[in-house]
């Protein structure tokens, strides 16, 4: 595995008097929110969190409102600063970097994309998009020949002249993306960015991160706290609660093994074949031949395979390299979407 792009350990951002005490002290880690802000008046809107990003992967932040999300995200640049821990990028240390080195770190690195676009007013889409490189003191002509790509790239082509008033709601937070984009930053970092935007748009919008991440392969970290939106975006997914990630896995792993009673109240719903992939459903065997009927790949979800099956009236394959790995048929894929297949109730 290559190195991460985030190393996160032990952090902790407290709010409130004297917030360096309570990292150290056991007594009142201990202690249940309400009543650790009844003792101190401080609140551990994130508490001892660990995880990496590694490169080039989605990695989600999801949680209720107030778990922590946005702290710990802005922990990562320290646009909030950490009260305990340490943190990363590239294997350089975050909280050793000077004022000029955060500057950077901040502009050319990690962008962040924030829900209220933040856009200037009075300046056009493109000079809106070049502005992250104007103070990065790029030369006009490049910026705005790079901002003009990265327009068309957001699909904004044609809209370079109008202002931020002149656009919807998600034409700005494509701007957004775009102004964090043009400065090509190793990750963007995605503060609930579509949350304000109506379902269609913002599924144009979650479907154009896709896209870009396929096509470009960048790291992303990216807050939610729409289920759905996690399970669709991201590669792996930190569910937190009260400060705390109480699981971090990908999609599939926090559906079919939720870490306790809350995550599994939390994804009770999800429907269960838009996420276990074939690699879970199959039995184990081999069709026998060179044709591999279906030929679907190990991370093809069921909700695929169940096409594929219904389409070939037979079984289907699951093929990697070549080789097949086992088969899917009616039974196994009815009872992911019934709850019922083996793994599960092995579990
Ligand atoms: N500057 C601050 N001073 C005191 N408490 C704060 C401060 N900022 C955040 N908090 C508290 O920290 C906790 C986590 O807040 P945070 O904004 O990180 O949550 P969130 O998961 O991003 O929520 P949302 O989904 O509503 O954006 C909350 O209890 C919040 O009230
Ligand atoms: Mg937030």
């Amino acid at each position: 595995m290559s190195t991460p792009v985030f190393s996160v350990n032990g952090l902790w951002k407290v709010f409130g008097p004297k917030a360096d005490r309570v990292p150290a002290d056991p007594e009142l880690t201990g202690l249940p929110p309400a009543e650790l802000r009844a003792r101190t008046g401080c609140t551990a809107a994130v508490r001892d969190v660990s995880f990496d990003v590694r490169k080039g992967e989605v990695f989600v932040v999801m949680g209720l409102s107030g778990s922590g999300k946005s702290t710990l995200v802005r922990c990562l640049t320290r646009l909030i600063e950490p009260t305990a821990g340490s943190i990363s990028i590239d294997g350089e240390d975050v909280r050793a970097m000077d004022r000029t080195r955060l500057r950077e770190l901040r502009r050319h690195r990690a962008a962040m994309v924030f829900q209220h676009f933040g856009l200037l007013p009075h300046r056009t889409v493109l000079d809106n998009v070049a502005y992250g490189l104007e103070i990065q003191g790029v030369a006009k002509s490049e910026r705005r020949e790079r901002a003009r790509k990265v327009v068309a790239k957001v699909g904004l082509e044609g809209m370079e002249k109008r202002r931020p008033a002149q656009l919807s709601g998600g034409q700005r937070q494509r701007v957004g993306l775009a102004r964090a984009l043009a400065v090509d930053p190793e990750v963007l970092l995605f503060d609930e960015p579509f949350s304000a935007l109506d379902p269609l748009i913002r599924r144009d919008m979650q479907d154009e991160v896709t896209r870009l991440h396929r096509e470009e392969g960048r790291t992303m970290v990216f807050i939610t706290h729409d289920l759905s939106e996690a399970l669709k975006l991201g590669d792996r997914i930190a569910l937190m609660r009260d400060g705390s990630v109480v699981q971090l896995g990908t999609p599939e792993e926090i559906v079919n093994s939720p870490a306790d009673d809350y995550v599994r109240e939390f994804v009770r719903d999800v429907p269960r074949e838009q996420v276990v992939t074939v690699r879970t459903a199959m039995r184990p065997g081999d069709c026998g031949g060179p044709e591999h009927p279906g030929a679907l790949p190990p991370d093809a979800v069921v909700a695929d395979a169940i096409r594929t099956v219904a389409h070939g009236g037979k079984p289907a394959c699951v093929v990697d390299n070549g080789r097949c790995l086992g088969v899917v048929d009616h039974e196994r894929l009815l009872a992911v979407v019934a709850g019922t297949e083996p793994s599960k109730e092995a579990a």
